[in-house]
């Protein structure tokens, strides 16, 4: 496994829960000085224990030597990270083109080549002509296999997904990748056989659908906030039908995280490239920018338009609970926006503020949801936590200068927000609205 993040570290320690032998590569030494012993560099529920139990049991190493695991392996996948390129918004491949080379000088024996990473159409292809150029001799395959796992239930989802996608037409690649994955097949997960070039679009084509569901019911939350409707009730009433379904219809401050906007943004520039430009894709782009620099006028709408010298508590800084995944979080242009109205920013997250404090380096950090919110004049819920969801706001009342709430989240009820005294903001609802 080549590329040890958050792809690539629960892979390979589910492929060593599954009874493979496992040996994840990374070039950041710290990383890997931390993996060997027993440390797990991110924040991902349950993934200590499985990497300890199956390092235990001898069957997940880590190295930051390429050469050696390469040689012995029967299947390389590729999982290193392809971050939005400075520019242009196409996929950064530089890591995915390195490992390729680095790959290519170590191989030894019939070996699957496999690109885990998301990357754009003929990525794969590019790999074989890497590899190829550098080893003519070599005897290998190479195959995509896009992941679906969703950070802070990357275990489950890869333990139990809705299907897993394999783009390859060589027969011997088909049976390594149908060995690999023959615990999740006995499990009754589908296997989707594919050409190379379709998986890679699968993934892509799977993460622009979903960023477009969340962009239009936040579009139709601005509605509802308008004519006075409620989005939730929306969502549940068009959720129900089956050929829309419930999920992702979450209204919020717009999506962010490592996947979706760079792989949005990856997709809408193939497109062009190929003069096939996808408008409903670009416009979820501008929509979900626009709505994440837009919650920031929210906040100031709840304190009458003018944010000098206020005070404003955020609860909640990585893009989704459960990780501590700070990229491309909608809490950076929120807090960098209050910052530019003036505002004193101070906030709490429980497992992002060591990755925030290099991206919000001006925010005053609290160690808990009550102490951020100290003196506040406004408090901003912006990733819902568990934690988050029960707030003791008697409390809260008490502490804040003003009981000025707004909730990015939906998570608290208007009617009881009321009853407790405060001034209460969310998302797409009326009660709520400003
Ligand atoms: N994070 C997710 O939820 C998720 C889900 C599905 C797919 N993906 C895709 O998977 C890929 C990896 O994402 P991630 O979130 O795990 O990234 P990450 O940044 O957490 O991890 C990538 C790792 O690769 C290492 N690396 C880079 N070049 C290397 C090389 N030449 N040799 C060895 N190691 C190298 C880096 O040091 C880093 O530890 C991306 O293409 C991403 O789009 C991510």
């Amino acid at each position: 496994m080549i590329g040890s993040g958050y792809v690539g570290l629960v892979s390979g320690a589910c492929f060593a829960d599954f009874g493979h032998d496992v040996i994840c590569v990374d070039n950041d030494a710290a990383k890997v000085a931390a993996l060997t012993r027993d440390e797990i560099p991110i924040y991902e529920p349950d993934l200590d224990r499985l990497v300890a139990a199956n390092a235990g049991a001898g069957r997940l190493r880590f190295t930051t030597d390429l050469a050696t695991p390469v040689a012995q392996a029967d299947a390389v996948f590729i999982a290193v990270g392809t971050p939005s390129r400075r520019g242009d918004g196409h996929a950064d491949l530089s890591h995915v083109y390195a490992a390729a080379r680095q790959i290519a000088a170590a191989l030894s024996g019939f070996t699957v080549v496999i690109t885990k990473s998301t990357v754009p159409v003929g990525t794969s292809d590019e790999v074989e002509r890497i590899i190829r150029e550098a080893r003519p001799d070599a005897d290998f395959a190479v195959a995509s296999n896009p992941e679906f796992l969703r950070e802070g239930a990357a275990i489950r989802d890869f333990k139990h997904p809705d299907r897993i996608v394999v783009g390859t037409s060589d027969e011997r690649a088909k049976a390594v990748m149908a060995e690999i994955y023959r615990p999740l097949y006995l499990n009754q997960a589908p296997i989707v056989y594919t050409s190379r070039r379709t998986a890679e679009l699968i993934k892509y084509a799977a993460n622009a659908f979903l960023a477009t569901k969340i962009t239009f019911i936040n579009e139709i939350a601005e509605l509802a906030e308008k004519v006075g409707a409620d989005v939730q009730e929306i969502a549940r009433g068009i959720g129900l039908d089956n050929r829309i379904g419930g999920k992702f219809l979450h209204a919020g401050p717009g999506f962010g995280g490592s996947c979706f906007p760079k792989d949005v943004r990856a997709l809408i520039k193939t497109a062009q490239d190929h003069g096939a430009p996808l408008r409903i894709v670009e416009a979820v782009d501008l929509v979900n920018d626009a709505r994440k620099r837009g919650m920031a006028r929210k906040v100031a709408a709840a304190l009458g338009g003018n944010l000098r010298g206020r005070t404003i508590a955020v609860l909640g800084l990585t893009f989704k609970p459960n990780t501590d995944d700070m990229r491309e979080a909608p809490s950076i242009p929120l807090i960098t926006a209050l910052h530019d109205m003036g505002a004193t920013v101070r906030a709490y997250d429980p497992a992002g503020m060591e990755q925030a404090k290099g991206v919000l380096p001006d925010v005053i950090y609290g160690d808990g949801p009550y102490q951020a919110a100290q003196g506040a004049d406004a408090l901003v819920i912006v990733t819902e936590w568990e934690q988050f969801r029960a707030l003791d706001l008697d409390r809260l009342k008490t502490i804040m200068k003003q009981p000025v709430v707004i909730d990015l989240r939906n998570i608290y009820r208007p009617d009881d927000m009321a009853k407790h005294g405060f001034a209460y903001s969310s998302v797409g609802r009326w009660n709520g609205g400003n």
